[in-house]
């Protein structure tokens, strides 16, 4: 007997998440804030529930993916919450990205109500979601890791289990603090380039070939040069990722002289835009 799963966040990432677990046979029971997004997935089998405490009641794991740490205390603390629903002896994976004090937060909770909680966060994008091959970076221990394996496999390609709980959320702020960092910087160098009167794609062509070169460029930089940013993984995330790298380095006390500046140019670009970009349209910032 599969386990049954509660989901609850059905946006970009956790739409195609849950239609894959129903896919591959596990009895879903889904929530989201804005209802008509869980039609797609009722057709497909999935349960509806009334609210997230309703989700929790009837799951064996419960999966949340939610945009912030204010998103996740809702759904988990708002009315009907999810916490007060989920039953003893049962699994929850939070893969929202939040910052590493809101996931111990969670797993002390969860400890109290003998609920196994591991934080595991995502990197791949949208399109890692859809295709089940998103990497998972998680913290907690290995008997919930094994426990969460067989729901995983069906979501992603890649684990990494990198310590207690917080962990996971440690590292994937870290992460894309990195890819902030290189995309700011492929938009300043294309800024430099263009005014100076080469064009964008001659600077592209160069750095595909050099050590310059990333993943997240072999992706991002071609949409830059086109000045086309549909969201994949929108800037207003991006952003709010940025802020929590910045928090937990206020923290610990760490320095972040890059971060705080590409924060600021990213700022400011969210501030002006009235679409919801990918984070590549940092790129705006040298066209306003
Ligand atoms: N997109 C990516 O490429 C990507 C990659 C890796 C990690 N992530 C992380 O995954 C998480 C989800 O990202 P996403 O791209 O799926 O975002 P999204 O498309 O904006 O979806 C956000 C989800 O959170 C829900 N939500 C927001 N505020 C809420 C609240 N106050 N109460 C209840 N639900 C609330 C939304 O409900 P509504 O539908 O009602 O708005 C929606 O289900 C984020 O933490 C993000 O940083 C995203």
């Amino acid at each position: 007997m599969k386990p049954t799963i509660g989901f609850i966040g059905l946006g970009l990432m956790g739409g195609p998440m849950a239609s894959n677990l129903v896919k591959a046979g596990f009895p879903v029971t889904v929530w989201n804030r804005t209802a008509s997004k869980a039609e797609s997935l009722v057709k497909q089998g999935a349960k509806l529930a009334a609210n997230p405490r309703a989700v929790a009641l009837q799951a064996d794991v419960l999966i949340t993916i939610v945009s912030d740490p204010a998103a996740l205390e809702e759904v988990l603390w708002g009315a009907n919450g999810a916490i007060e629903g989920l039953r003893r002896g049962s699994l929850y994976i939070d893969s929202s990205t939040v910052s590493p004090d809101l996931a111990r937060r969670v797993a002390k909770v969860c400890a109290n109500r003998g609920v196994e909680f591991l934080d595991a966060p995502v990197t791949g994008g949208n399109w890692g979601a859809e295709k089940g091959e998103l990497l998972y970076m998680i913290g907690g221990d290995a008997k919930a890791f094994d426990r969460a394996k067989p729901v995983l496999d069906v979501l992603g390609k890649k684990f990494f289990l990198l310590g207690p709980n917080g962990a996971g959320q440690t590292v994937k702020l870290g992460m894309n603090l990195l890819l902030a960092l290189q995309v700011d910087a492929f938009a300043e160098a294309l800024a430099l380039v263009t005014a100076s009167g080469v064009p964008a794609e001659k600077l592209m062509e160069v750095m595909q070939s050099s050590m310059a070169r990333s993943g997240v460029l072999d992706v991002k930089a071609p949409m830059m040069v086109k000045g086309e940013f549909p969201a994949s993984f929108p800037l207003r995330l991006m952003h709010k990722d940025v802020r929590l790298a910045l928090e937990l380095a206020r923290d610990k006390g760490v320095t972040l002289p890059c971060g705080a500046a590409a924060y600021a140019t990213y700022s400011a670009v969210l501030d002006s835009s009235k679409d919801d970009p990918d984070f590549s349209a940092v790129a705006r910032f040298w066209k306003t």
